[in-house]
């Protein structure tokens, strides 16, 4: 955000990530054509893109330009995109005064944060993302990375497994389904539970926060409870440490599960703290030969006792991962995610399109991205207002809101009290009318069908927004009450009422009635297990 550079559009630059063993880029061609269209330059370091299957020509295509030398990327970009934090050597090639966006982890980075104050740069870290925002959502680059990360933990688990994870009986014998064992529902462990789901295993999982568990069902999963009351959750969707008397209730469960499982996929983290220790030496040792576990925790020291970070080890006969890339292990997908959330973050800083990213430290998500401003370290944010605020700002959101609430009593502000005189004295003629008019045995039907609309639209409208869906099942199956017109084509005749029905007539009043009863038990059945998703 250089004063001297608003004439000219700014340049983003992209280099190739340097860090061992990773293979993710930081923006992909088609990020590429909207950064363009955004206004700014975009350049690329020849290969950047190669690990995640992105040639040099793609971006060149796409719009960019590619530079052959890192040190020319990094001293004429503006702004430089990144995945990995950089090092010592990419900060001392950094432009004084320039703009990095990437992954940071300010807490754990303290001396990479002092060299790129010295540099005077503006450093929006992608990980400070207040997530709870909705509208930042778009540029939540921890959840798509933690997406990708869970799914590939199945894949490499039933990479190490030797059997199917779906159930088969073919000649050759019958297989069990294998049982797989998620600790820790956040979004990665929500990821691996619709993985190994939809590979057909028999998936459980715990988590501390007990809001997950209609979650995990939602995905296929069974949540599987501590038998000990504590509150799990620490603010913000996050765990907290629990109670001793908590953590000795939930190792017996796990060593329970450890026993039974064939594959555990360890997922849980508390903020700024160790990863809790869930998986004991004791737990792997009764694991069946030939298990595995993928301790996705390894980096923050693990979920298991015996992980080794970054490595696959062997130990009693288990297999544990602790690969600390799972992301970059599926470079394609996660760099696509993670460059669509950048250009949505690039969109934000330049409302203009003119190729110049402005930072508006008012604005509550690039305020807790923005961890040094010029050179002046902003790191922490404040925390976040609570949600109440946008309601007395909103003043014009207000009457709307109201509004809608004033359907449902009958009674609102000036306007509609007007308004609605006005209905009623014309439904008044209208029924004045029809009453005079109409042939008698109309009156009676039109009667119920006014009642039945006024009733209905009660009904619905005092229902919570939330289970609108269940309300339409049931609705659905109570609409079958056509069904009585079907049993009275069906039934025999009353002697001297009416003579039976053809055949032809009879038949098709039995497929009416058939489909009918699929609607209606079939709506119930789908109303239940709709409102079973809101019970807790
Ligand atoms: P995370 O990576 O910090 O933790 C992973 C999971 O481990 C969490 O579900 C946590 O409850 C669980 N855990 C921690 N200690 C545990 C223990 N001792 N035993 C069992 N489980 C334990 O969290 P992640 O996945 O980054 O996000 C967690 C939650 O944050 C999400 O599920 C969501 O509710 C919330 N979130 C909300 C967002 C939003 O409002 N837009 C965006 C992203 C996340």
């Amino acid at each position: 955000m250089q004063s001297d550079t608003i004439s000219s559009p700014q340049r983003i630059g992209v280099p190739r990530e340097i860090f061992p063993g990773e293979k993710r880029v930081a923006t992909v061609p088609e990020a590429v054509e909207k950064l363009v269209k955004l206004g700014f330059r975009v350049a690329v370091e020849a290969g950047a893109g190669e690990a995640a299957n992105f040639s040099d020509e793609s971006y060149s295509a796409a719009g960019a330009e590619i530079v052959q030398d890192a040190a020319a990327l990094w001293a004429e970009s503006d702004i430089v995109f990144k995945t990995r934090p950089p090092s010592t050597e990419e900060v001392a090639l950094m432009r004084e005064g320039g703009t990095l966006i990437g992954f940071i982890w300010p807490a754990q980075n303290p001396d990479l944060m002092q060299q790129l104050a010295a540099k005077k740069a503006t450093v929006l870290a992608i990980d400070c993302l207040p997530r709870t925002l909705s509208r930042a959502q778009k540029m939540d680059a921890l959840t798509s990375t933690a997406g990708v990360s869970g799914y590939r933990a199945v894949i490499e688990a039933a990479n190490a497994f030797g059997r199917y994870f779906n159930g088969q009986i073919t000649a050759a014998g019958k297989v069990p389904p294998a049982k797989v064992f998620i600790a820790g529902a956040g979004v990665a462990g929500l990821a691996a539970i619709g993985t190994a789901a939809s590979l057909g295993a028999i998936v459980r999982a715990n988590d501390t926060r007990a809001e997950v568990a209609d979650q995990v069902k939602s995905l296929g999963g069974e949540f599987v409870k501590v038998d000990y009351e504590e509150e799990g959750s620490g603010g913000g969707g996050y765990a907290k440490v629990m109670s001793e008397g908590f953590q000795a209730a939930q190792r017996q469960m796990y060593a329970q599960q450890a026993k039974d499982a064939d594959i555990i996929i360890t997922t849980a983290l508390i903020p700024g703290k160790p990863a809790p220790k869930l998986i004991t030496a004791e737990m792997v040792q009764s694991m069946k030969p030939g298990s595995v576990i993928v301790d996705m925790a390894a980096e923050q020291g693990g979920n298991c006792e015996l992980t080794v970070p970054g490595e696959a080890v062997v130990r009693h006969g288990v297999t544990i991962i602790g690969y600390t890339d799972l992301a970059s292990r599926l470079a394609k997908q996660s760099s696509t995610l993670y460059a669509t959330n950048l250009l949505r973050l690039a969109e934000e800083l330049c409302k203009a399109k003119d190729g110049h990213a402005v930072i508006n430290m008012e604005d509550d998500a690039i305020r807790g991205l923005t961890v040094i401003k010029d050179g002046a370290i902003t790191w922490p944010a404040p925390p976040l207002k609570p949600a109440t605020p946008p309601a007395t700002t909103a003043k014009p959101a207000a009457p709307v809101a109201e509004k809608k609430g004033g359907h449902g009593h009958g009674s609102s502000g000036p306007l509609p009290a007007k308004t609605l005189a006005i209905i009623f004295a014309v439904a008044a003629v209208a029924f004045w009318f029809i009453g005079a008019y109409a042939p008698a045995a109309f009156l009676g039907h039109f009667t119920v069908f006014v009642l039945a609309c006024f009733i209905g639209y009660m009904v619905v409208w005092n229902v919570t927004p939330a289970l609108h869906t269940p309300l339409m099942s049931v609705t659905n199956a109570i609409s079958s009450i056509i069904a009585i017109g079907a049993l009275v084509q069906i039934a025999p005749p009353t002697a001297g009422v009416n003579d039976r029905p053809d055949a032809l007539i009879h038949w098709l009043a039995f497929a009416a009635l058939v489909l009918t009863a699929v609607n209606m038990f079939g709506g119930f059945a789908v109303t239940r297990r709709m409102l079973a998703m809101f019970r807790k």
